[in-house]
């Protein structure tokens, strides 16, 4: 591979048909930026640059991406793609290679640039082609008759009738000597149908001074593939999902549906992981062995130890969630939760910030917020830790062995102490002893002789 790598990404376009005021590369692809995509490969090739060309929407792009190790290089006005990395060319040292990536096309895979930057070894011009049964729009390839090496690349809008029937294409992925970029860029002119910049004008440069230009396609066709509308991203989304739960089932996760999942980040399984239809996975979520998510279910950042099962239509966000545990269905996990093992979580209820340990139970219509709950402790059907006094928050703690009866009210500061029953319907303000039953509530009373008013 090349000694000395720099990676410039072209990233300046306006992207006109998006019909948005977010730039084209700043459009989300599996919950990412596109551009995120293609600079995390670019990471993962160690270059020793890796700039970033910029242009409409260049600040947002550059506070969305935010990152220390990018050089951002502006390029006003957008005169094309040749243009446009001559304006990154003071960044470029003398030696080594400059591949040319492009910020709306994300799929592409390091294994497909890597063997482009094989084949260019060093010294060569690379082209990462492809052969489309509709090459619509792209450059196309012109090779010699005779030799079949490449010739140049033709613009479709500069091109022939007979040029736009060939079908090998210019994917815009390419390689560069950066010896020769550096001599080949300043010569570049407009004179073409589009008044721009061609980059693809230095494959005539590089003919001409008998500089091989070598050729390479993609490991998989979609790879290539780059955004230009709203439908185009939809369709890519699409693939990268499909080829993301086929990597799942290939690791040995059961999806129920892989055309029913989508992963937007990465989801990290153990052995005999099941997964029902329509489940969002965002951020890092880690499933332990024989996890089972049923149907309908988000989960963001969370860790799910062996053996516990998600029932549908549950919300799990920054959560760790012990093993053997039972969630849902319905329920909502919210940000700072720790669940232990064996922990049981019903029917809407809620958790937010507090810590549930192994063996406890939260059934029924509550909502437990910024509470430790020991161990074996039953919490029964709509209590409510009262959290909030309309200005701050405030600690439940309910120590192990509690049980609390249905309807209660926990108006926090409070302790639930250790082995205490708390009678149904109660508002607990006070602390309460250990191994006692506390309750606060008027008496029954029935009123002997009352009448249920009826119409007159
Ligand atoms: C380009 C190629 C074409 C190839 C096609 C693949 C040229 C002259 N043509 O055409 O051979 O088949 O890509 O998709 O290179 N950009 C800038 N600044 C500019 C212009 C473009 O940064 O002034 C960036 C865009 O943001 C985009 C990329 O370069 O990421 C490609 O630009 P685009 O206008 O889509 O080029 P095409 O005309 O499609
Ligand atoms: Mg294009």
């Amino acid at each position: 591979m090349a000694s000395k790598l720099s990676i410039v990404i072209l990233a300046a376009g306006k992207g006109k048909r998006m019909r948005s005021s977010l730039p084209k590369v700043l459009h989300p692809l599996a919950g990412k930026p596109m551009l995120a995509h293609v600079v995390n490969l670019a990471k993962k090739l160690n270059p020793d640059k890796l700039c970033i060309v910029i242009g409409h929407g260049g600040e947002c792009v550059k506070d969305t991406i935010h990152d220390p190790d990018l050089n951002w290089v502006v390029q006003a006005p957008q005169l094309g793609t040749g243009h446009a990395l001559l304006q990154a060319q003071p960044c470029l040292g003398q030696e080594g290679m400059t591949l040319v990536l492009y910020g709306d096309v994300p799929l592409i895979s390091l294994e497909t640039l890597i063997r482009l930057i094989e084949v260019a070894s060093d010294k060569n011009y690379g082209i990462l082609t492809a052969v489309l049964e509709n090459p619509d729009g792209y450059g196309r390839i012109i090779r010699d008759s005779e030799t079949n090496t490449i010739k140049g690349i033709v613009e479709q809008k500069d091109a022939t009738e007979p040029q736009k029937t060939i079908n090998e294409i210019n994917t815009g992925i390419m390689v560069i000597p950066n010896a020769y970029l550096h001599e080949w860029l300043p010569r570049l002119d407009n004179n073409n149908a589009q008044q721009e910049y061609y980059l693809t004008d230095i494959v005539k440069m590089a003919v001409d001074q008998d500089v091989s230009v070598v050729s390479s396609e993609s490991v998989h066709e979609w790879e290539i593939l780059g955004v230009n509308s709203r439908q185009q991203l939809a369709q890519l989304e699409r693939i990268y999902q499909k080829d993301y739960a086929n990597k799942l089932l290939d690791e040995g996760v059961m999806l129920y549906d892989p055309s029913r999942i989508d992963v937007r980040g990465e989801l990290i399984c153990g052995t005999d992981v099941e997964i029902d239809v329509n489940c969002v996975f965002d951020g890092i979520v880690t499933l332990g062995d024989r996890v089972k998510i049923e149907a309908n279910c988000i989960l963001k950042n969370v860790t799910v130890s062996d053996g516990t099962i998600i029932h549908p239509f549950s919300h799990i966000e920054d959560a760790n969630i012990g093993a053997n545990c039972k969630i849902g269905p319905y329920s909502r996990i919210r940000p700072e939760t720790q669940l232990v093992d064996n922990v049981h979580i019903g029917n809407f209820v809620e958790i937010k910030k507090s810590r549930i340990a192994a063996g406890s139970k939260v059934n029924h219509l509550s909502y437990i917020g910024d509470t430790t709950i020991g161990q074996n402790v039953n919490i029964g059907a709509g209590t409510i830790t009262c959290n909030y006094d309309g200005a701050n928050k405030h600690q439940t703690i309910i120590e192990d062995n509690v049980f609390v009866g249905s309807d209660t009210q926990l108006v926090a500061p409070v302790k639930i102490s250790f082995g205490s029953t708390i009678g149904a319907g109660s508002t607990i303000t006070k602390d309460t002893p250990e191994n006692e039953l506390t309750l606060s509530r008027s008496k029954q009373v029935s009123i002997n002789g009352w009448k249920r008013p009826s119409k007159t």
